[in-house]
């Protein structure tokens, strides 16, 4: 949610806290939300949506009226789901003292219906069970799609026929895969539009929910130390860096489909390249924003096979315990090229960023967790001090580093005298650590992108000429990689992946952070 202007005043005249406790939503009496959340046997409904849910009603964000129903062909009963949802509910940690009442609460507005995912019947009955809820009130009613992406088009088909009935919204929210190229990314578009508009559709890419994604253009747009360096004169080279220590436990089956290039680059990292490089938008409108993005992946070249590398891990034993490789999951094929590892350069063909490589990296299985936006400046021209630093001169130039987890930060590296009463130089950081600065947790991104969807803001959903323009970019090299069936360069579970990723960086005159 968009924090309230500061009228009057100076922005430090308000804290951090109270900013937060500004923007809750206004009540209305009446209207009623049902959430329906299609796929609550699984495992992202257990472990993001329903305890994202339940921080929106701790944190009194949700309107005054409404019933959650959750939605699968298990059978279940209203207690059996209610003691699922149960077991993965936690409480911000400074306001606990309230926690099981809330819960309790919660729980009471949450329904279960089991039904098959393609029977108009079966989502007759839940509208019937819906409208018992709902009663005489204004009735909205938004779906999240948590299932496989082979029934969305099944799902929507059935739960839109209600849909001219009522007399509020309905809106769908849309999970990851859409897709997995060009084509079949345009058909599940064509194939949603043929029971929804586009402004019914919310496309989740959970990224843009991070706090720290949201902030890239406060950051930017907000700070004249930013925004004057923000382009191909001051800044070398972007870094988008996504890592996880862990393999594809428990989803080879799903990825092995898709790979590490469709899993997190052409959306999570390719979202987060568009918010930082867009120009500046009219307004903070959501169709402003989404118009600046779209501008900055169409001025992209649809990336090169030259310019890119591929790893998939492998086994690895250390300190007595061995870690799987990727194919050595059952439910993945044992001669699979299928990469969890990959490294990207990416150019955009604009006045801003001519030149610039932007470098993407994303693997599972690697030595760390962590998401990060690294910038690189260039060199102080002429610099004084050269020669103050030691031998490693590129140790020289500033670079900003925006930590998007785990430990939020945002740091600045800069060049600073050592104390002392010689002329010694060393790196330091201006470093603002969120975990020192803001006592409030930060809420999930599912939270803050629930929220969004139940107040009809779409600034942080991906549109369809968005994502056709994402596609543009990714479709031919995936299909050269496919056609040509290229061996991926194997890496020892927990490492740091294939050095293939140093000498693509080398080639640009980068060095990875
Ligand atoms: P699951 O595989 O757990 O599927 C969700 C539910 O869908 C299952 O409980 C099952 O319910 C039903 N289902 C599963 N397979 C089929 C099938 N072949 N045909 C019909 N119904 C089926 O998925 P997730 O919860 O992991 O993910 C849901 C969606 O979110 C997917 O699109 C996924 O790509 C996306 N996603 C998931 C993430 C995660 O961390 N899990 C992260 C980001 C995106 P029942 O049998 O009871 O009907
Ligand atoms: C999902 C991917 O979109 O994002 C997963 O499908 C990945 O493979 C996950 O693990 C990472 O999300 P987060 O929020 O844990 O960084």
């Amino acid at each position: 949610t968009t924090p309230p202007k500061v009228e009057n005043g100076s922005p430090s005249e308000i804290t951090p806290d109270e900013f937060e406790d500004l923007s809750l939503l206004s009540k209305n009496d009446d209207s009623t939300v049902s959430i329906t959340v299609v796929g609550a046997s699984g495992d992202l409904a257990k472990k993001k949506i329903f305890p994202a849910l339940f921080a929106l009603y701790y944190e009194d964000c949700l309107p005054k009226h409404f019933t959650i129903f959750g939605y699968a062909r298990s059978k279940m009963t209203d207690s059996e789901l209610r003691n699922m949802v149960s077991k993965t509910l936690t409480c911000r940690i400074d306001k606990r003292e309230n926690c099981s009442k809330k819960m309790e609460e919660f729980l009471k507005r949450c329904f279960y219906h089991s039904g098959q995912y393609d029977s108009e019947e079966h989502f007759i009955d839940l509208d019937k069970k819906l409208k018992q809820h709902e009663g005489s009130r204004v009735s909205n009613r938004l779906f999240y799609l948590s299932i496989p992406p082979n029934i969305f088009l099944d799902v929507v088909k059935c739960a839109s026929k209600s849909a001219s009935s009522l007399n509020g919204w309905t809106r769908v929210i849309v999970e990851k895969p859409f897709g997995r190229d060009s084509e079949s990314s345009a058909a599940l578009t064509r194939g949603l539009k043929q029971y929804l508009v586009e402004d019914q559709i919310f496309r989740i890419d959970h990224y843009l929910g991070k706090e720290l994604v949201e902030n890239l253009s406060v950051l930017r747009f907000s700070n004249l130390v930013f925004e004057p360096l923000w382009s191909r004169q001051y800044i070398r080279n972007v870094q988008l860096i996504f890592s996880e220590d862990f393999g594809t436990e428990g989803r080879g089956g799903y990825f092995d489909g898709y790979g590490i290039i469709r899993d997190i680059m052409q959306n999570h990292l390719l979202q987060i390249l568009a918010l930082f490089a867009m120009e500046t938008p009219i307004s903070l409108e959501a169709e402003d924003i989404r118009n600046e993005k779209v501008k900055v992946l169409r001025s992209m070249k649809p990336l090169q096979l030259e310019d890119v590398v591929i790893g998939q891990y492998k086994s690895h034993t250390k300190g007595g315990t061995t870690y799987p490789g990727y194919t050595d999951d059952n439910t993945v094929p044992k001669d699979s090229v299928t990469p969890t590892f990959a490294a990207a350069a990416l150019f955009i063909n604009n006045a801003r960023w001519d030149g610039v490589p932007f470098l993407m990296k994303a693997g599972k299985a690697l030595h760390t967790k962590r998401a990060e936006i690294r910038v690189q400046f260039r060199h102080v021209p002429g610099n004084l001090y050269k020669g103050s630093f030691g031998t490693d001169l590129d140790r020289a130039t500033n670079e900003l580093v925006i930590r998007v987890q785990p430990d939020e930060a945002i740091y600045l590296k800069i060049n600073n005298k050592i104390p002392g009463l010689g002329m010694r130089l060393d790196r330091s950081n201006l470093n603002l650590h969120y975990a020192a600065r803001y006592s409030k947790e930060i809420p999930d991104a599912y939270e803050r992108l629930l929220l969004d969807a139940i107040e009809g803001e779409r600034r942080l959903f991906i549109r369809s000429d968005e994502l056709d323009a994402a596609w543009s970019l990714f479709t031919p090299l995936l299909k050269e990689l496919e056609e040509k069936r290229i061996a991926p360069e194997l890496y020892p579970y927990g490492s740091r992946g294939p050095v293939g990723a140093h000498y693509l960086a080398a080639k640009y005159n980068v060095r990875w952070g």
